[in-house]
């Protein structure tokens, strides 16, 4: 057994872990976080993604003894996140899942694809949701939630520079 300390969700946690265990089973055998799905176990699906460093990172590829010092959010982390939040109700609006195996990995690859660009299009949202493997919903309901939250993200942040630039010329001398 190796020790290791990590950050989950915010939290410091020094543990034991086998030099095998991968991050999938660290998270969820030692910490009890199991929202983080495991599929495939070796890369395929993405039931498993996580953040690691800010980095959606499928955690049975990766082993915990690797994420000595690293920063890791699971989907529990998310509760209070901002981006999460305009993606489950649109998850929900969209009929996005059913079974909901795959959506905590598909909602963590969606907010990584958000947070690099809200402008985005179908097929950028399609290549990039490509590593995910959704069994029951045909895909169309989580490529139309993803593409509604960027919509709403981008106007939320054109509103902000509208009202940021209206400030601005409020405040000049007349
Ligand atoms: S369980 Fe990790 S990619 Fe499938
Ligand atoms: S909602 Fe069932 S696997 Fe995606």
């Amino acid at each position: 057994m190796m020790t290791i300390t990590l950050q989950v969700n915010n939290s410091h946690h020094t543990i034991s872990v086998a030099p095998r265990e991968s991050l999938a089973d660290v998270v969820r055998e030692r910490l009890g976080l199991t929202g983080t799905h495991l599929g495939c176990e070796h890369g395929a699906c993405g039931a498993c993604t996580v953040s690691v460093d800010g980095n959606a990172t499928r955690a049975c590829n990766i082993l915990g003894v690797m994420c000595e010092g690293r920063s890791i959010v699971t989907i529990e982390g998310l509760r209070d996140d901002p981006v999460a939040d305009v993606l489950r109700r649109h998850f929900h609006e969209q009929h996005a899942l059913q079974c909901g195996f795959c959506t905590p990995g598909m909602l963590m690859m969606a907010r990584d694809l958000l947070l690099r660009s809200h402008e985005l299009d179908e097929s950028a949202v399609r290549k990039g949701l490509s590593g995910h493997i959704c069994r029951c919903t045909g895909y169309s309901g989580i490529v139309n939630a993803v593409l509604a939250a960027a919509r709403e993200m981008q106007l939320a942040k054109a509103t902000q520079t509208r009202n940021e630039m209206l400030l601005d010329t409020s405040s000049l001398p007349v």
